[in-house]
């Protein structure tokens, strides 16, 4: 085979949408005027902010896969190991190996890519500047060159540990891909582009995780109001409240990030909920008929789902982002909010606790696949298109091993 089809993609939506947007023009922020929700960043005060009246909702949702999505490097944020029995990447090129290293006295963290045979041999070394994915499937590392931001040659796979990135070639190191703002769009809270080029940040001027602000919009009217006196006397909260979007919105908030890549249209982080995102970004159309995958691309399956098409569910219906759920039988309570397990057809396997599994069944994406030890490694997503699956089962409770 074609070692280029070995490559490997994290979404090769991402690769794609790359490619292409290095033949545009670079992004920059148009002035506010233009823009048709100036969004001013003063006005965002940070989660601390939110925390002396709603220490619950701050508490649950900092554990959860959208507050730990991208963090600053320290030694609990990376997952990988640094032991120096584990912290060595062997590559299909006996030439070259990648060594990964913290650094005790000034808390650093590198990766090392080592080229040659001893005593010829001649490296590059990087530090790991910023933490990309909760780890719950894995975490893709970036590196500052001044205030360019690249993604660093080897991440961290949970099933595997340390593995060539995804969309890398095996045997090669590769230290120049650009990271572009719609990587951190959806993975960050905010970042403050300095380009061109359109990989140029602030280093001072961006917030990791995904944090309240980002779906509730700026905080410091709401933060104002309820710490003054009058906070009874003036009306509204000053802030949004997603349950009050149209459907439409309410959809258009998750598909911000998962419905695909898309193009951008407007700067990236001018975003703010409650708008119609069609003016910001293009998001891709598939083809009713086309498959779609599984990774990230959520709103399209549900889409195709004849509960949404019947019904005014949304992602909501069954999601409350403020805390993890990782437990998926307990996810029938809301199947069962629109189904009656009685009038289920009548089957062989027990159902009422176990809905999703064979109507929303894990299944591998083919869009992040790993070049690894001469095996194609790739993880399973939820499919969200809710049907019929054939030949799907549920696995009885001791077989599950994905309760936290
Ligand atoms: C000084 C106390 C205080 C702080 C600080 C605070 N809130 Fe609130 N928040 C409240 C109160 C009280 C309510 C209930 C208001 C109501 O029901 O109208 C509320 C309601 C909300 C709502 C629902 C609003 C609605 O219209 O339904 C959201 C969303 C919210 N807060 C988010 C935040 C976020 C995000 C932060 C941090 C940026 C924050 N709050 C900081 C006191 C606070
Ligand atoms: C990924 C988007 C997202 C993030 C991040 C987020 N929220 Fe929410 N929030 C929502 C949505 C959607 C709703 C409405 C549905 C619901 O209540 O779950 C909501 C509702 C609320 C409400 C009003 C309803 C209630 O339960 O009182 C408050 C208060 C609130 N959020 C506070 C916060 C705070 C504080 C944070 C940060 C610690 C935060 N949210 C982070 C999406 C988000
Ligand atoms: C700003 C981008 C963004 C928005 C907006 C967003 N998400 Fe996410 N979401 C992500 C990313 C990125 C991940 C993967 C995080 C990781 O594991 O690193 C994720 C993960 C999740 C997960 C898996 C959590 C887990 O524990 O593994 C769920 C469920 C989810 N999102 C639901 C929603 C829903 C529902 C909405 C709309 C209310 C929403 N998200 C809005 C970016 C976003
Ligand atoms: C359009 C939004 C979007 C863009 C752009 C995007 N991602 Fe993601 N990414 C997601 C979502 C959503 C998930 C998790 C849900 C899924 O797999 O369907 C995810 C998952 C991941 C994970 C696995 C996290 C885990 O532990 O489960 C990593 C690592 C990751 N992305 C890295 C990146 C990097 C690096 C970039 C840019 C170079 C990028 N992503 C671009 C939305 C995005
Ligand atoms: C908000 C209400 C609602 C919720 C929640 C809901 N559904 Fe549905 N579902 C419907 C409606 C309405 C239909 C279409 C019924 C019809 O057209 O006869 C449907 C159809 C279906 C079908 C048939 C699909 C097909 O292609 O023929 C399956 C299977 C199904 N639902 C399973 C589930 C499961 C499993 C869950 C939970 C993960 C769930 N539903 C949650 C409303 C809902
Ligand atoms: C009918 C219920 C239902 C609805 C509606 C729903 N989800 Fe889910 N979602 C689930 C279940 C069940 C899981 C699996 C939980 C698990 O296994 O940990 C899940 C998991 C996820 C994950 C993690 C995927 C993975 O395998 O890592 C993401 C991301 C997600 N949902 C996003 C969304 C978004 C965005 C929407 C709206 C487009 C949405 N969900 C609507 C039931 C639902
Ligand atoms: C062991 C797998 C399995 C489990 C668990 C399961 N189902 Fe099903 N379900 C099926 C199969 C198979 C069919 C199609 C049966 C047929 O057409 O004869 C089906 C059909 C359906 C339909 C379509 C009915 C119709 O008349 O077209 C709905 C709705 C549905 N299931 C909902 C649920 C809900 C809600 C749960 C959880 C309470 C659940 N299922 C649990 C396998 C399962």
């Amino acid at each position: 085979m074609n070692l280029n089809l070995k490559l490997v993609v994290i979404a090769a939506l991402l690769l794609v949408a790359e490619v292409a947007s290095q033949d545009r023009s670079p992004q920059t922020n148009p002035p506010p005027s233009s823009s048709p929700t100036p969004n001013p960043r003063e006005n965002y005060v940070g989660d601390d902010a939110c925390r002396s009246c709603h220490q619950d909702k701050v508490e649950t949702f900092h554990r959860t896969a959208h507050y730990l999505t991208s963090r600053l490097p320290d030694k609990d944020s990376i997952l990988g190991n640094f032991n120096a029995d584990a912290n060595v990447l062997k590559t299909s090129n006996p030439d070259l190996y990648f060594r990964m290293e913290a650094e005790a006295k000034n808390g650093g963290f590198f990766q090392t890519a080592v080229q040659g045979q001893p005593p010829y041999t001649t490296s590059r070394t990087e530090r790991f500047g910023l933490v990309v994915g909760s780890g719950g499937k894995g975490q893709t590392f970036l590196f500052w060159k001044a205030d360019l931001l690249f993604q660093l040659p080897v991440s961290y796979w949970k099933e595997i540990g340390w593995v060539n990135s995804p969309g890398y070639r095996d045997g090669v190191a590769y230290f120049d891909r650009p990271v572009i703002p719609r990587c951190l769009e959806c993975h960050g809270t905010y970042f403050q582009s300095l380009a061109p080029p359109q990989n140029r940040y602030s280093q001072t001027g961006f917030v990791v995780g995904i944090t309240c602000e980002k779906c509730h919009g700026p905080g410091r009217a709401h933060v104002q109001r309820f710490n003054s006196k009058s906070a009874e006397a003036s009306p509204g909260s000053a802030i949004l409240n997603p349950t009050r979007f149209s459907r439409d919105r309410q959809m258009d908030l998750c598909a911000w990030c998962h419905a695909g890549h898309g193009e951008p249209l407007l700067a990236t982080f001018s975003y703010v909920p409650g708008e119609p995102l069609e003016k910001y970004i293009e998001l891709p159309q598939p083809d009713p008929e086309a498959p779609v995958d599984v990774h990230g691309s959520q709103v399209e399956l549900l889409k195709r789902s004849r509960c949404f098409q019947s019904s005014t569910m949304t992602c909501l219906t069954c999601h409350d982002v403020h805390a993890t759920q990782k437990d998926p039988a307990a996810f029938s309570v809301y199947c069962l909010q629109c189904h009656k397990a009685e009038s289920h057809p009548k089957i062989e396997q027990p159902i009422v606790n176990n809905c999703v599994d064979c109507h929303m069944p894990k299944q591998k994406t083919n869009l992040i696949v790993f070049n690894w030890n001469g095996r194609k490694v790739s993880p399973e997503v939820r499919n969200h298109w809710i049907k019929v699956y054939p030949n799907t089962s549920a696995p009885a409770p001791e077989e599950r091993n994905e309760k936290p």
